[in-house]
């Protein structure tokens, strides 16, 4: 279906349902952590991820104009417009291309050509590799969901958050769609899509940031080549990995901190492998352990950004203090937090 500008904007039953039911909606999508299997998920081995407590909000209003209005001050966007039906996101910075890409994605998909205005708030700084960009896209979708009166299921939800992220980024396995719309901490492979929740506690985890943001792509990439170069020991690799993700599951659900932190030791050493370890990771992945956590790893593409590393109670303080006094800075999040959800409206933005 043809969108632009000049459609009856009257003629969706989307849009009328949109007038009758919301005028405006807040919804809010949690940021994630990989536990296990980063960079193997790409090639259609299983991760484990969670949801952390760092959530993104979006409020999303009907206008009654033929634009899409963004307001996105977290990513120095104070208000940028865009005619219904074109694809004028030149300039913008990525992080508000998540959202005009979704907005179009939504639109075409469902045959929809209403003005709106999208703002977004940042709970957690984009630099630390919380997984923004998928918190963003995801809830920018449901609130459009839930402004139209479209009734979509997490599966539609995590197809049409997908789309975009490649629409945007080209790379991805959407691991950290999964975790910003079902929660929670989950089994997840992406070839076959299969997104199984984990019935858990709350991780004792410590995570610590090196200062150093990291590009995604660039390091997907970086595995690429490797894998190009070294195909079969690449996908041994790999294989190990996706081994390591399954003994984890186990472990998780027995809690046995233990084996976990064991399981996370010989990833982080699988990772260091394929060269996507650094020289600011590795010392903080040391330093966790020498201060008796029990495993440490890095978490999410690598070259920088977050390690995490798992400890007992008893521990878990000098391992932050030991971080920190090699230069880190420890994050304090939670694990297993909800997925993408509706907030009651507010007036504080
Ligand atoms: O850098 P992060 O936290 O977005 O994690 C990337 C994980 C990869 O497996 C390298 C990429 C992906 O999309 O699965």
């Amino acid at each position: 279906m043809c969108i632009g500008p000049n459609r009856d904007l009257k003629s969706s039953r989307w849009e009328r349902q949109a007038r009758e039911l919301n005028k405006r909606v807040e919804i809010s999508a949690p940021g994630k952590l990989m536990l296990f299997g980063e960079h193997a998920v790409i090639y259609n081995r299983p991760c484990i991820v969670t949801a952390v407590d760092q959530r993104m909000r979006v409020a999303a209003e009907l206008t009654e104009t033929k634009f899409v209005r963004l307001e996105a001050p977290d990513v120095g966007v104070k208000e940028y417009t865009e005619l219904i039906g074109t694809e004028a996101n030149s300039g913008l910075p990525k992080g508000a291309r998540f959202t005009a890409t979704a907005v179009r994605n939504f639109y075409h998909h469902y045959g929809i050509g209403s003005g709106v205005t999208i703002r977004t708030k940042s709970e957690f700084s984009s630099e630390f590799g919380f997984g923004s960009s998928s918190a963003v896209t995801t809830a920018v979708l449901k609130a459009l969901s839930e402004l139209f009166g479209v009734e979509i299921s997490n599966k539609e939800l995590f197809e049409l958050s997908y789309k975009t992220v490649r629409d945007v980024q080209g790379v991805g396995s959407g691991f950290d769609l999964a975790a910003a719309i079902w929660g929670g901490t989950i089994y997840f492979r992406s070839g076959e899509s299969e997104i199984s929740p984990l019935e858990i506690d709350e991780l004792p985890l410590t995570v610590g940031y090196t200062g150093i943001k990291a590009d995604t792509p660039t390091l997907v990439r970086r595995v690429a080549d490797f894998h190009l170069k070294h195909e079969d020991l690449a996908n041994r690799i790999f294989d190990m990995m996706s081994d390591i993700v399954e003994q984890a599951r186990d472990a998780l659900t027995d809690l046995s901190v233990e084996n976990l932190g064991e399981l996370m030791n010989i990833n982080q050493g699988l990772l260091d492998s394929l060269g996507v370890s650094s020289q600011e990771l590795s010392q903080l992945v040391f330093a966790a352990r020498h201060a008796g956590a029990t495993g440490a790893k890095l978490s999410g593409a690598g070259g920088g950004d977050c390690m995490i590393a798992l400890s007992l109670d008893q521990h878990r303080e000098l391992v932050e203090q030991s971080i920190e006094r090699i230069g880190g800075k420890v994050l304090k999040i939670r694990t297993g937090a909800l997925g993408v959800h509706r907030e009651q409206n507010s007036d504080t933005w």
